[in-house]
C-alpha cells in the first residue's frame, strides 16, 4: 500500500525515488534484496554449485575458528553485521565456548526472518540477542550497550564488504572502527579476484536462482511500494567490471516502458536495453585488504585463505589511536 498523503515516506521509497529518478545509471541499493522471499533466495544461492563463496567461508571458519579465538583471547561479546541465518557463526561460538564459559552473541540483520532462523540455530549454545536493524544502526546499539570492560569480536562474514561501493569502503571501515574500542577485534571475510568465468557463473547460475533473487527486487517494489513492474519484461544480467574489480548485477528492460511506483508517486521511463544496477560485488587482493586495514584504524593480525575458492578470513585489531 502507498503511504497515505501527509505521512512520511519510508526509507525504501526515498531510496527508490533517488535511485530510479536520476538521469544517469538507475540503481536500487542492494540492501532491499533481503525481504523474507529475498532472504530465502539468498540462502538458496549459497547452496548453488557455482557460488563458492559461502562454502569457502564455512570451510575457513570450520578449520580455523580455534586459531581465530586463540588470537583474540576471551571475548564476552560477539556481534555480527548481516548475520543471515547464522549457520557459519556456530564455528566461532563453539570455539569461543571451548575457551570460556559463556559468550553473548548479537546478530544484526535487516531481515526479521533471518534473525529468527539465527536464534533457532544458535540459542542452544549461547545467549542470542538479535538486533533487527541496518548494519550501522545495529552496531551503534551494540557499542552503546556493552559493559565497560568486555572485549568485542565483530564479525563481517561472507564478503558482504564487497557490496559496499569501492570508493566508500575506507569511510565505511572507519565508521566501524569508530564504534569499537582499541583492542577489539574485527573478522572480515572477503572474496578474492579469480578467473572471470568462474566469477560470472557465481552470479549468473544456470538454475536461475540469482536471476530470481535479482527480479524479486522489482517484486518487492510492487508489493511494498505499490509499483507496477512487469517482472517478465526485465532480465537479469551479471557483468565483470575489470577497472573496479567487481561483478555488477543489473536488471535490463526488454522494451520501452513506463513504470509507476505508487509510493512516492513516481513515473519511471525505461528505454529498451536500459538497466537498473542492483548490486556491486567487489573482489579483492590480499594486499588491498591489508591496506584497507591500515587506512581505517586497524592492525592486520592474520589472514586465512581458502585455495579451492580463493577467499580469505582477515582478522584485524582496532589500533590505539
Ligand atoms: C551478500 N553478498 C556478499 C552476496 C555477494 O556475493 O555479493 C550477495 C549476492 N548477490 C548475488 N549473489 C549473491
Amino acid at each position: 500500500m502507498p503511504a497515505p498523503v501527509g505521512l512520511q515516506l519510508s526509507q525504501f521509497a526515498l531510496d527508490v525515488a533517488d535511485g530510479l529518478g536520476r538521469a544517469g545509471q538507475k540503481e536500487v541499493p542492494p540492501r532491499y534484496f533481503y525481504d523474507d522471499l529475498g532472504s530465502i533466495l539468498f540462502e538458496a544461492i549459497t547452496l548453488l554449485p557455482e557460488y563458492g563463496l559461502t562454502r569457502a567461508d564455512e570451510r575457513l571458519l570450520g578449520s580455523h575458528s580455534d586459531a581465530i579465538v586463540s588470537e583474540t583471547g576471551p571475548v564476552a561479546l560477539i556481534a555480527e553485521l548481516g548475520s543471515g541465518s547464522g549457520r557459519k557463526t556456530r564455528y566461532i561460538l563453539e570455539a569461543a565456548l571451548r575457551r570460556q564459559r559463556e559468550v553473548t552473541y548479537r546478530p544484526i540483520d535487516v531481515s526479521a526472518s533471518a534473525l529468527e532462523a539465527c536464534e533457532r540455530e544458535l540459542s542452544n549454545i549461547s545467549e542470542v540477542q538479535p538486533i533487527c536493524a541496518d548494519w550501522m544502526e545495529g552496531l551503534n546499539e551494540v557499542a552503546q550497550n556493552r559493559a565497560t570492560d568486555e572485549p568485542l569480536l565483530l564479525l563481517f562474514l561472507g564478503s558482504s564488504i564487497g557490496n559496499v561501493k569501492r570508493c566508500e569502503i575506507v569511510e565505511f571501515l572507519r565508521h566501524i572502527r569508530w564504534n569499537l574500542r582499541a583492542g577489539d577485534f574485527f573478522l572480515v571475510g572477503a572474496d578474492l579476484v579469480k578467473n572471470e568465468q568462474r566469477m560470472i557463473a557465481a552470479y549468473d547460475d544456470p538454475t536461475g536462482v540469482t536471476a530470481a533473487f535479482n527480479l524479486n527486487l522489482l517484486g518487492r517494489m510492487n508489493r511494498e511500494l505499490d509499483a507496477d513492474f512487469d517482472l517478465r519484461s526485465f532480465v537479469h544480467e551479471a557483468r565483470w567490471n575489470s577497472s573496479e574489480r567487481c561483478i555488477e548485477m543489473h536488471l535490463r528492460s526488454q522494451r520501452d516502458q513506463v513504470v509507476h511506483v505508487g509510493e512516492p508517486d513516481l513515473r519511471v521511463g525505461f528505454r529498451e536495453g536500459e538497466t537498473i544496477c542492483t548490486e556491486l560485488s567487489h573482489k579483492f587482493t590480499q594486499a588491498e585488504l591489508i591496506s584497507y586495514a591500515h587506512s581505517s584504524g586497524f592492525d592486520p593480525v592474520t589472514m586465512w585463505m581458502d585455495r579451492t575458492w580463493p577467499f580469505v578470513e582477515a582478522l584485524w585489531r582496532a589500533d590505539e589511536r
